[in-house]
């Protein structure tokens, strides 16, 4: 029996979902998959027919499965730009389950199983908790894929990258094409990345799903559609991961271990940044850098906008208003700054060594008579690079050997949509690319299948470029645009939002969903880019943004400064007090960026992904609106924001446990009564997963911030740039509670050495003993060969009122002095482990 055709409703309604016009009314070459009609067992899975629509389903590892679908008997091309060749051919051994009534098999720790007599696909555990399941079974009509899934009422949706709107997605639908979405609104979609991947989360049970189809797609979480997640894609492969947690940690390991992990960044990367659209001239760069400096702000990177381009010519300078860029580089540098500077994609339409290379080599995408595409970007008539040729790439990478040579550190990749001022925004559908790429068939392409990764290959040429030419140097990309996997070559940033309260407010979830979709390093700009702040607002967002990933203060032509010190010293000196938390912070920021590199964990987080059993129904925190405000940085760290800035009330923040500590104070958090509260060694201790509440009052010159119970966080004395060896020594804070752990990684900051060794690790434990009344530290001995800056460890132990009766470091007796709310005791550290033992 063939494939069955279906009704013209789902067809149309798939039309609606893609915003596509002109679409054939006729359904007749609508084929979904129905029913099975044959199954070829397999040793990884399985593959099925019906008629000549065929499916396989593979297991990858026994929690990651790959389901690919095709007509004609012919699976789609087994290539991908998001997934790894080595993740993609991963392969376990399956057992069969195929009966009568259903075909499927079941891994070590999944189950599929696909109705004979319907096509519907069921995806559940071993103990058989369904994980997902169709709604209707696969449906292709012509080109056009479209897949339903049942949507259960308890269900939540995360990830699909920059998208704004709510941080859950259910109830919410979105188009993937890739958009320069110039001043945003929170209802603003598409925006600049396609991610199709997301999480659906389900009482603590979480499960990846990753459609890797590069073409104009739409998902759509039960808006159109109430209780069916329906995916739709214009035409491409279906070609489907399912990554299986339980756990959201899981799932995001996975999808590392699927897509890649973020490179370690260059230390600078997590430093404050100070940029414009522009600083017109080399002197204006000089003197905000001065002017940082001066008003001890500390700072590590300043970026120069397209203005320091001749006629905004990418890879140009402007030698007029930017007389000698290597003397200001220079400049810089012996100021401990690093510089980054934009290299938009398009190469101006004139004859300039970009383009009379790029042209001599084949490097721009034509017409389909042939003729190169211009269109206008920033410097007037533009073309555009084949980026999806490797030839191509290697050859744009090369453009960057000038500015390497005087030393610019990172570069900037805009507009790589690609944004052309027309009334379509982009090149136009039809424009040839080339696929030329080891792994894929060899062919050309139009734009409108390239788009969506166009950006992503653009900051992929530009950080391979950048290792070509500077092997031992931890490359710097920023990217507007990208798709899935981008974030093994870039970060990124939410692009061109609003200097308003609301826009402050969304970057939390945005932050929260690019982290669970891949992008850990990812930033918002601070102070908004399109229009002026007002100075409570630039200061919040200052104090906010120390807390976010990439830290960077940005602004649009024609809007009033919003450097730190603009709007008084009053409000100067609190954004300084809050960039300088951040860098006494940065060994533990570092740190758990340095875990991201192996754990594929973001160092922003929602709630949910530490704490899922929190809600006693285990729904995800950060979903109910008093907690929407709020984020956790890396593992320990709660920043506590109100979920509506620019209201003035009190409000109450959730814990997601108790006892956790003020990180301003050091003080313990009371439970039952919202107040902060001091002890002893010994707190009580955590009553499982307990919500806490604590009553906030919102203040300009504040953000509240909580540690874990259980946290030991490094910090280093203040710095002025990460290009400064710190002075004096490391700080562990300890707050004591259940599992009692730290951990810090050290390394030079900027080179690959730590690949060969050359790092420093070090864990740190603390236990206490309720029987004795004691509270040990355990300080681990020094692991690699990097050398620690310090000789001497500061140990505070929070939350502690009562000096302890005694103190021995190393079996020998200690001093201990108080200050606020903590114990100190410093210790000497050679780097063989320190024991320390407070005795009440
Ligand atoms: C785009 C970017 C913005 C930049 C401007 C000029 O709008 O999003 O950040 O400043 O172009 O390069």
């Amino acid at each position: 029996m063939c494939a069955r055709r279906v009704s013209a409703k789902v067809f149309l309604c798939a039309l609606l979902g893609l915003g596509i016009a002109g679409y054939a009314q006729s359904p007749s070459n609508v084929l979904s998959f129905a029913r099975v009609t044959g199954v070829t067992p397999l040793s990884n899975g399985v593959e099925l027919h019906d008629g000549e629509l065929v499916m396989r389903i593979t297991a990858l590892r026994d929690d990651v499965l790959r389901i690919r679908a095709g007509r004609k008997g012919a699976l789609p091309e087994d290539a991908s730009w998001a997934v790894l060749p080595e993740a993609r051919s991963a392969s376990v051994a399956v057992t069969q389950d195929t009966d009568a009534a259903v075909a499927g098999f079941h891994t070590g720790a999944l189950r599929v199983s696909v109705s004979k007599a319907t096509g519907l696909l069921t995806l559940s555990d071993l103990s058989g908790k369904v994980l997902q399941q169709d709604a209707e079974p696969i449906q292709f009509e012509g080109d056009r894929l479209h897949l339903a899934k049942t949507m259960p009422s308890d269900e939540h949706y995360f990830g699909l990258g920059d998208k704004t709107g709510a941080f859950d997605r259910r109830g919410q639908a979105f188009r993937l094409w890739n958009t320069d979405a110039y001043a945003w609104q929170e209802s603003t979609d598409p925006l600049y990345k396609s991610i199709p991947f997301y999480l659906s989360y389900r009482a603590g049970t979480t499960l990846g799903v990753l459609i890797d189809n590069t073409w104009p797609s739409s998902f759509d979480f039960g808006k159109t559609l109430a209780g069916t997640v329906q995916y739709r894609a214009e035409s491409g492969p279906a070609d489907i991961y399912l990554l299986y947690g339980p756990s959201a940690k899981q799932v995001l390991a996975s999808y590392a271990w699927l897509t890649g992990p973020t490179p370690l960044p260059p230390l600078w990367a997590l430093g404050f940044q100070q940029s414009r659209f522009s600083y017109m001239t080399q002197a204006r760069v000089l003197e905000v850098a001065g002017r940082l400096r001066s008003d001890r702000i500390p700072a590590d990177a300043i970026y120069t906008d397209i203005d320091y381009q001749d006629k905004n010519r990418p890879f140009s300078i402007n030698t007029t208003t930017y007389p000698d860029m290597p003397g200001m580089v220079a400049a810089l540098h012996a100021e401990h700054f690093h510089v980054v500077a934009i290299t938009d994609l398009h190469i101006a339409n004139v004859h300039y060594p970009p383009f009379d290379s790029g042209v001599a080599g084949g490097h721009f995408v034509k017409n389909p008579d042939g003729t190169l595409y211009v269109g206008p970007v920033w410097p007037g008539p533009s073309v555009f690079p084949d980026f999806t040729r490797q030839q191509t790439r290697l050859w744009w990478g090369t453009l960057y050997k000038d500015f390497d040579h005087m030393g610019i550190d990172g570069f900037w990749n805009d507009m790589n949509e690609p944004s052309v001022f027309i009334a379509h925004l982009t090149i136009p559908d039809d424009v040839v690319h080339h696929i030329d790429e080891p792994g894929f068939v060899t062919r050309t392409a139009t734009h409108r299948e390239v788009h969506n990764v166009y950006g992503m290959e653009n900051s992929r040429a530009t950080y391979d470029g950048q290792l070509a030419l500077r092997p031992d140097v931890r490359p710097f990309v920023l990217t507007r645009a990208s798709y899935a996997g981008g974030q093994r070559y870039a970060a990124t940033w939410t692009g061109d939002n609003s200097a308003t309260w609301n826009h402050l407010r969304l970057t939390t979830s945005m932050l929260k969903n690019l982290g669970l979709s891949g992008f850990s390093l990812a930033g918002a700009d601070v102070g908004g880019y399109a229009g002026t702040p007002t100075t409570e607002l630039l200061t919040k967002w200052i104090e906010v943004g120390a807390f976010q990933p990439i830290d960077r203060d940005h602004a649009e032509k024609g809007t009033g400064d919003h450097e730190p010190w603009v709007g008084g010293v009053e409000q100067e000196d609190i954004r300084r007090h809050f960039i300088e938390t951040r860098y006494k912070l940065l060994p533990y920021l570092y740190s758990v960026m340095e875990e991201n590199t192996r754990t594929g964990l973001p160092l922003l987080r929602p709630l949910f992904l530490e704490f899922p059993d929190a809600a006693p129904d285990r729904h995800p925190l950060d979903v109910d609106l008093d907690a929407s405000g709020e984020f956790l940085v890396g593992p320990d760290i709660l920043v506590a924001a109100p979920p509506f800035f620019d209201k003035t009330d009190d409000y109450d923040a959730k814990l997601p446990s108790s006892g956790w500590y003020d990180f301003w104070t050091g003080a313990r958090v009371d439970k039952a009564e919202g107040k902060v509260a001091t002890g002893g060694l010994q707190p009580e201790a955590a009553k499982g997963p307990v919500l806490s509440v604590v009553h906030l009052h919102p203040e300009l010159a504040k953000l509240p911030v909580f540690v874990r119970p259980g946290a030991i966080l490094p910090l280093a004395p203040l710095m002025q740039s990460t290009a400064e060896r710190p002075q004096g020594p490391l700080t562990l804070r300890v707050y004591p509670g259940p599992e009692c752990a730290g951990q810090l990684y050290q390394d030079d900051g900027t080179s690959f050495a730590y690949k060969h060794g050359e790092f420093l690790r070090m864990k740190f434990a603390c236990d206490a003993s309720a029987k004795d009344g004691s509270l040990t530290l355990h300080i681990g001995k020094h692991e690699g060969s990097y050398p620690a800056w310090w000789k001497e460890i500061v140990v505070e132990v929070e939350g502690v009122s009562k000096a302890p009766a005694s103190v021995t470091v190393n079996g020998r007796a200690g001093k201990v002095t108080s200050s606020g709310n903590a114990i100190v005791v410093t210790v000497p550290d050679g780097g063989g482990g320190v024991e320390v033992v407070l005795q009440e």
